[in-house]
């Protein structure tokens, strides 16, 4: 099999495609046969090693697969050989889907929406399923909820807007004013600047019943900011960092709920994510597709900012 493989922590030249022994799936796996990955943030961070605590040298990156079974090992009951799946490999502690061939535990791994390709199957797992537990398992998200979304032309923004409109939500986001129309494309219901300086004054002006759910995927004084746009009891989710310091003293007057979260794997999400994906409520965006060999092109791309969408990785 090939993979791609970082030998020490850096710029995006240091990943490298090699030849590695095939694997077997052990108790409870499955061998893949990787089809398509794709790129996230998490992806860069890796390979730079913000996460050096945790990563073992040499790694491999990619935390998004879809592919078809090549073998299932013993004790494996749901899943069978030729059954076309798309998962979130265990981040961190796993060899990630960069590559041909892939293990993961069958407790994680779901059946892939059967309307989409490989490609478009390999931008949903990770973002799609980060959104879906911010808003759906956190959020408690309703029919009639007012939804505001930081970053909603992100990857992970651009599914959480068509989560929140699925289930019926009024949804409000912020993006750059180059992608106000793509987000509104989208099903977003009103887009923000987020380079305005008024934008917290704005928000707070012509939403004044304030909002069920805020998803703060920038980061930055975000959670502090929007406290004080949340209704009664309404729930901030964030899933970046705290790296500056905040202050929260908002919340407390709102009986608000902040919620920290980073992604869990879970196939039932991911199956509820392909029911939706197939009713039509929820449609893969990909903003182009690139090989395997083209990786350190595709970090690089995502590394330069300004994107519409996710970039998929085929792997043929
Ligand atoms: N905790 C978890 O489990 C988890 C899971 C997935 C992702 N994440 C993290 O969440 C973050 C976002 O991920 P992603 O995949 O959505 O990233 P992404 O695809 O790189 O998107 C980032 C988006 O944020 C927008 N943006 C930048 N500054 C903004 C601001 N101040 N206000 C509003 N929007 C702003 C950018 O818009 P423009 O391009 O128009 O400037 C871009 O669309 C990353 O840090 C990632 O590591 C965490």
């Amino acid at each position: 099999m090939k993979a791609v493989v970082i030998e020490q922590f850096g710029a995006s030249n240091v990943m490298k495609l090699v030849e590695q022994a095939t694997p077997s799936p052990g108790y409870g796996e499955v061998l893949v046969r990787v089809r398509a990955a794709s790129v996230n943030p998490v992806d860069i961070q890796t390979r730079r090693g913000d996460y050096k605590s945790a990563v073992t040298l040499p790694a491999r990156l990619g935390v998004d697969c879809a592919g078809i079974i090549e073998k299932v090992g013993e004790g494996v009951a749901d899943l069978k050989v030729g059954d076309e799946v798309f998962y979130v490999p265990r981040l961190l502690e796993n060899e990630g889907s960069y590559a041909t061939h892939h293990v993961e535990k069958a407790s994680i791994v779901a059946k892939k929406p059967v309307s989409i390709s490989f490609e478009q199957a390999a931008t949903l797992p990770l973002a799609s399923g980060t959104a879906w537990e911010c808003l759906v398992e956190r959020g408690r998200l309703k029919k009639g909820d007012k939804v505001l979304i930081h970053g909603g032309a992100g990857g992970v923004g651009v599914y959480a807007i068509q989560v929140a409109k699925y289930f019926g939500a009024h949804v409000v986001t912020t993006a750059s004013a180059d992608n106000a129309d793509f987000v509104k494309m989208l099903g977003a219901d009103v887009c923000y600047d987020y380079r305005s300086e008024s934008l917290y004054t704005d928000l707070q002006r012509d939403h004044s019943a304030g909002f069920d759910i805020v998803l703060d995927t920038v980061g930055q004084k975000t959670i502090e900011n929007s406290l004080s746009l949340l209704a009664a009891a309404g729930r901030v989710v964030s899933i970046v960092d705290m790296a500056v310091p905040q202050n929260l003293m908002a919340g407390w007057l709102a009986n608000a709920e902040i919620h920290f979260v980073f992604t869990t794997q879970s196939a039932k999400r991911l199956t509820d994510i392909a029911k939706a994906v197939d009713a039509g409520g929820i449609k893969p965006i990909v903003e182009r597709v690139m090989k395997l060999t083209e990786i350190v092109a595709a970090h690089n791309l995502i590394e330069a900012g300004s994107r519409k969408g996710k970039i998929a990785i085929s792997v043929d």
